[in-house]
């Protein structure tokens, strides 16, 4: 029987070692976790990816190993050096600027590159161990470019599909990457490549041209003799999960309890991993402006943001944290009042019922990166409106935006524009929230988690027929 292997940096669990030296497994709360958990957990199929720390002691990562094997995962250790330059370095400080256009912040170095690679094949090497005939193997994301190339070359005729969940930037910014051809290459290893966006596929056939001097026919490309697609495939979320979690009576009691204590503002709610290309400091200065000019607004809107932990080993998010906590510390004591506090500000993860209960609460969303590959969260505040009173403000390099069009639409960088936005928000006439929410929830409905994985893997078995077709022809 053939299986599908998914592989991805990240694990769908995250370990972490507690003060007893235990080891404790919490799941990721990630989109990719819950989306796929119907995937790998069926048969024989299996996730491969790094369990989120390092491991030295070889009885520590047996333990681990089986532990996982329970649960269909396979772990790939990383040192505490590969962590640094193939996770924190190449990944999140080359590809991940670059690819969101914030090249300022982008690290050219040939150490980080060299291990990045190592590390892809130490991936490679793992799944020799487990790949047997007929197959999928289901890349996922910027961490793993280089993989398809590297899997192509030991298992030539296998099924190998990569998805990028972040954005594929213009060729402009593509091409600064010393890296550019190899990175290219590497995709190209995959007979299927997908991306939430027409532009990113158009960006990345664009590079590929430029690069590789291949030029596609509708996204089919022929690398060497072999034929590979690229198409969009916008992800969606666990639809049901968000909608029941709405419902569900610890959600209830959560917003109850959290009503009483913030009193009846109406809630501006905002939530994001901690990252500059979220645009969290243009967010903020938004809101003092909105609160600086519109006096009636005061003591009746609050700005809760949600911040969740991510790369604080990464200088630049260190920094961010610090930008983020000293504008709603002064934005707090400007305005602030006995009876009112402007924003309310929180760093950690939460559970979904709390989650879920902030959605219910919230009036607005206002989802508002910089740039985004898709982004999710728009998209659960919309699944959990089940009275479908409340207003979306996301932002136009969202990839979500290509589809929620009945949202406010803003550009991050104009802060006016998000000031009128907010207005326009909270004062948004009943029979219009419904309408514009009712247009979005069926649409998100109906291109949920499970269609796109249904899509994309049509989409690889299309063009393993069509390579099929062109060898008996
Ligand atoms: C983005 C990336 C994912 C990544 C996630 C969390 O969504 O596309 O690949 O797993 O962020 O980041 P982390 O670095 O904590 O895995």
């Amino acid at each position: 029987m053939s299986k599908t292997i998914i592989v991805s940096n990240r694990l769908p669990v995250k370990i972490e070692r507690n003060q007893a030296g235990e080891f404790e497994y919490k799941t990721s709360e990630g989109g990719l976790a819950t989306g796929l958990g119907s995937v790998y957990k069926e048969g024989d199929n299996i996730w491969v990816g790094w369990p989120g720390l390092a491991v030295n002691k070889t009885e520590d990562k047996e333990e681990i190993c089986s532990r996982l094997k329970e649960s269909n995962m396979s772990p790939v250790f990383l040192t505490k050096n590969e962590i640094e330059e193939y996770y924190e370095g190449f990944s999140n400080e080359t590809l991940w600027p670059n690819f969101h256009y914030f090249n300022q912040y982008a690290v050219y170095s040939d150490v980080f590159w060299n291990t990045y690679k190592k590390v892809n094949k130490k991936f490679a090497k793992k799944l020799e161990e487990i790949i047997e005939d007929g197959d999928k193997i289901w890349i996922h994301d910027y961490q793993l470019l280089v993989l398809p190339a590297m899997i192509r070359e030991t298992h030539p005729n296998s099924s190998i599909g990569f998805f990028l969940h972040i954005p594929f930037p213009s060729y402009e910014s593509f091409r600064l990457l010393p890296w550019r051809t190899d990175l290219l290459t590497g995709m190209l290893g995959a007979d299927f490549i997908g991306f939430h966006t027409y532009d990113y596929v158009r960006h990345f056939l664009s590079s590929v041209n430029r690069l590789v001097g291949i030029t596609d026919n509708d996204g089919h490309m022929n690398v060497g003799n072999r034929l590979a697609m690229a198409d969009a495939i916008p992800m969606g979320i666990d639809y049901n999960r968000y909608a029941q979690a709405a419902a569900d009576p610890e959600t209830l009691a959560s917003e109850v309890k959290y009503r009483i204590s913030l009193g009846d503002v109406k809630l501006i709610l905002s939530i994001d991993r901690l990252d500059y290309s979220k645009g969290i400091p243009q967010r903020l200065r938004a809101f003092e402006q909105f609160i600086e000019e519109n006096e009636e607004f005061r003591e009746e809107v609050s700005l809760l943001i949600l911040v969740v932990p991510s790369r604080d080993q990464v200088p630049m998010y260190a920094n961010l944290k610090k930008e983020i906590e000293l504008l709603v510390g002064s934005i707090n004591g400007k305005f602030g009042t006995i009876n009112w506090r402007p924003i309310h500000y929180f760093y950690r993860s939460y559970p979904l019922h709390s989650l879920s209960a902030f959605y219910r609460m919230s009036h607005v969303a206002l989802v508002t990166p910089l740039r985004d590959g898709m982004n999710l969260v728009c998209k659960e505040f919309v699944a959990s409106k089940l009275d479908k009173k409340g207003v979306l403000i996301l932002s136009e390099t969202a990839g979500s935006a290509k589809e929620l069009s009945d949202a406010i639409l803003i550009n991050p960088n104009d802060t006016n524009q998000m000031v009128e936005a907010m207005k326009e928000a909270l004062k948004m006439p009943e029979e219009e929230q419904i309408a514009r929410m009712e247009t979005m929830q069926k649409s998100l409905k109906r291109y949920d988690i499970n269609a796109w994985v249904k899509l994309f893997m049509k989409g690889l078995e299309q063009v393993k027929e069509e390579q099929e077709n062109l060898r008996t022809k």
